[in-house]
């Protein structure tokens, strides 16, 4: 069997996918995953079937993957800027329903001047609640709605944003992050309204925060991505037990050079450095060996993880089954992803298009 690689049981999977669409239907909201966690076509079309609304990806190159998978429906939550990727939008748009992020009036009057009079772009305003990446400020929300309607190629569907500093709070404060965010985005969509300017989409969500956006009243859509495999991160902020985590590393002891060390075959190239996307650490070591709660990961190199404990450890040649902190990073480092059972591989075909 090769080692290492990346495993994902698919039992697991599904059920995280159908305990979000659930959710999301019981609110009435739209789920519109984040597919940047997996990258793979196989995952999109189960979260298709069990009833999500469309797809959501940062870049072009997952869209251009994805579209030619199948997927008829894609928000790019992520600004394009460029000749070049205007010519790539409008030969997706060919075949399939695109909507792109805005946050700033030039990039908007660039787009518009790129789209054709006879085929409106839909666009959506990043509002920024929080994490203080792209997005403009919640004050700032109206003033660029109204300067988006002077444009007549552009057409306003609504809001969106990510509160993705609730991976640099403890596990105690996501419920609060989660419900700010979701408040916040209403109000500015009832501000809109309250202008005269309808506002379809008020669309939140991250693996943490969407269970609690969901409480809210008025947000229209949710774009987790990561809550399909859940990670150690996800565990460490108390959003799941290891129970719900559907994505492992596999790897061997390759040596053992003390009685309180030991060095597997995965290293940096494999899990990544990631520690936590933005801000505090909620993780010890680079990942959770499962079984083995007294190990840490302490150490990476590319090629070695170098594991240390103290009493009984792992011998020469046994396998380790490990959560990776960031499932979404690991899925990009591999080429390919083994279900589990059945041990079919699947392509993780938009890896590495951060185009
Ligand atoms: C704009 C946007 N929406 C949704 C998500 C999904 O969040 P998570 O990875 O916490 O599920 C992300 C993640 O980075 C994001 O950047």
């Amino acid at each position: 069997m090769v080692s290492p690689r990346l495993i994902v049981d698919t039992g697991v999977l599904r059920n995280n996918i159908e305990i979000m669409q659930e959710a999301a239907n019981t609110a009435g909201v739209a789920l519109r995953p984040h597919i940047k966690a997996h990258k793979n076509a196989e995952i999109m079309r189960f979260q298709l079937i069990a009833g999500a609304s469309g797809i959501t990806v940062s870049k072009l190159g997952e869209a251009e993957v994805m579209a030619e998978a199948g997927a008829t429906d894609i928000f790019i939550a992520y600004q394009l800027i460029g000749e070049d990727k205007y010519c790539r939008l409008a030969k997706l748009r060919q075949s399939a329903r695109i909507a792109v992020a805005v946050d700033n009036t030039e990039h908007c009057r660039a787009l518009d001047a790129a789209t054709p009079h006879d085929k409106p772009l839909d666009v959506l305003i990043e509002v920024d609640s929080g994490l203080s990446r792209c997005g403009v400020l919640p004050q700032d929300v109206l003033g660029l709605a109204r300067e988006i309607l002077t444009l007549s190629k552009l057409s306003f569907r609504g809001i969106f944003t990510h509160a993705g500093h609730v991976y640099g709070v403890s596990a105690q404060d996501v419920a609060r992050i989660g419900t700010e965010e979701a408040l916040l985005m209403v109000a500015c969509a009832d501000q809109l309204r309250s202008q005269g300017i309808a506002v379809d989409v008020v669309s939140t969500g991250s693996t943490p925060t969407a269970l609690h956006n969901l409480k809210v009243n008025g947000i229209t859509e949710i774009r987790p991505g990561n809550y399909v495999f859940n990670d150690a991160i996800q565990v460490g902020l108390g959003v799941v037990d290891e129970s719900r985590c559907a994505l492992f590393v596999e790897a061997t002891v390759i040596s053992a050079p003390s009685a309180t060390r030991v060095v597997i075959d995965a290293g940096s190239k494999v899990f990544g450095l990631d520690k936590g996307a933005h801000g505090m650490s909620v993780v010890t070591g680079f990942g959770r060996v499962l079984g083995w709660p007294e190990l840490i990961i302490e150490r990476l190199s590319e090629e070695h993880g170098i594991i240390t404990y103290t009493g009984h450890g792992p011998t020469l040649g046994q396998k380790l089954t490990i959560i990776p902190n960031h499932a979404c990073v690991a899925v990009n480092l591999a080429d390919r992803i083994v279900s589990i059972p059945g041990e079919v591989s699947w392509a993780i075909s938009a890896r590495g298009r951060v185009d």
